[in-house]
């Protein structure tokens, strides 16, 4: 059967192995937990699971698990019997019960508080549920597929995620890789966009010249599909011309190259910053990262420079950045660069 991929785009080679896993997972029933950054296209996959497994015409039932308080969340997913708590005035379903013969999406699972962990492990192995105040259990059938774009194992080590949950729903992984190992996607998909956003603007098509292209190529895409998505509509509105030009992209761009930013009366002539200045707050508010993921992203730039500059030669790359081999590859496991 031909995957029907929902609007997905890409054809990196990275993307298409993300795809051929789709293609063998999305019929089975099995558990599937989608992990990647912010923007990459978590939720875009899960339901392009949906969409292709049997379960197609019945419900898919999504519940962002960030975003609900834990008092709610229970009673979100459960259900509830009338009088379980003060605002129960009535007897309501919970989203499990919803979900029955079709999926449940538990989006940000790694949100989720220990307590109710244990109830979401019960409902996944014995397969049933109970509401909120409730005396009887309820058998369901429901396929569950989770994303988070934390690591659930360093979750599980720091005592945030129960390990026995992270086992039961990592039967199948699936891994959404950043946008910036995509390569030419980056390009597929700003084209796509554009395409879409000048469609409906009603305006000419903009095409991306060559050092535009360069720099979307060259930028590390902290946000992902979704900041790509961004500021392809922002250019559909600001841009002028027909064609994008380097001083057409955010400034935020060129200070994550290390270009000076262009205004329009100056001559394309890319400088490298003065000298080194450590990153500041801002820096990092801008990139719209935490302390964690900042970190990452410089130690990721740091490792790829290596990279390069040692060809691809694994020992002398660990040198450059005075680490050893085994811990070098390591980190390019975790990265999924290997
Ligand atoms: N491969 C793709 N092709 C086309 N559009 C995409 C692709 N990946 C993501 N998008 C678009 O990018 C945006 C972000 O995608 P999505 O919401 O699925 O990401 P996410 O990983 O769930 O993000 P978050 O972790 O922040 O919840 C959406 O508008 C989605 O349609
Ligand atoms: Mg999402």
């Amino acid at each position: 059967m031909a995957l029907t991929l929902d609007g997905m785009i890409g054809d990196s080679s990275v993307l298409a192995e993300v795809f051929r896993v789709l293609a063998k997972v999305a019929p089975t029933n099995s558990t599937v937990l989608v992990t990647g950054e912010s923007g990459t296209g978590k939720e875009l996959l899960v339901r392009a699971l949906h969409q292709n497994s049997v379960r197609r015409n019945n419900a898919f039932i999504p519940i962002n698990c960030g975003a609900i308080p834990r008092e709610l969340l229970e009673s979100e997913l459960f259900g509830h019997e009338k009088g379980a708590f003060t605002h129960a005035i009535r007897s309501r379903p919970g989203r499990f019960e919803l979900a029955d013969g079709g999926a449940i999406f538990l989006d940000e699972i790694g949100e989720m508080e220990l307590s109710l962990q244990v109830k979401i492990l019960r409902a996944l192995q014995e397969k049933e549920i109970e509401r909120v105040g409730g005396t009887s259990i309820k058998k369901i059938d429901v396929r569950v597929v989770a994303a988070t774009n934390l690591d659930l194992e360093e979750e599980v080590s720091a005592g945030r995620f129960r390990e026995d949950l992270f086992y039961r729903l990592n039967v199948i992984p699936m891994h959404l890789p950043p946008l910036r190992d995509r390569g030419a996607d980056i390009l597929l998909l700003a084209n796509h966009f554009l395409y879409g956003q000048c469609t409906t603007k009603d305006r000419a098509q903009l095409t991306l010249s060559e050092n535009a292209r360069e720099m979307l190529l060259t930028y590390s895409w902290p946000g992902n599909v979704r900041e790509l998505e961004n500021f392809m509509e922002r250019l559909s509105i600001l841009c002028d011309g027909n064609e994008i030009l380097p001083e057409d992209l955010p400034e935020k761009i060129f200070r994550d190259i290390g270009e000076k930013p262009l205004t329009k009366e100056v001559e394309v002539q890319p400088m490298r910053p003065a000298g080194f200045s450590w990153p500041t707050l801002k820096d990092m508010a801008d990139k719209t990262l935490h302390l964690k993921d900042f970190l990452e992203a410089i130690e990721g730039r740091l490792i790829e420079e290596a990279l390069e500059r040692a060809g691809g030669v694994k020992n002398k790359a660990a040198e450059l950045v005075g680490i050893k081999r085994t811990t070098l590859i390591e980190k390019l496991k975790k990265r999924n660069l290997l």
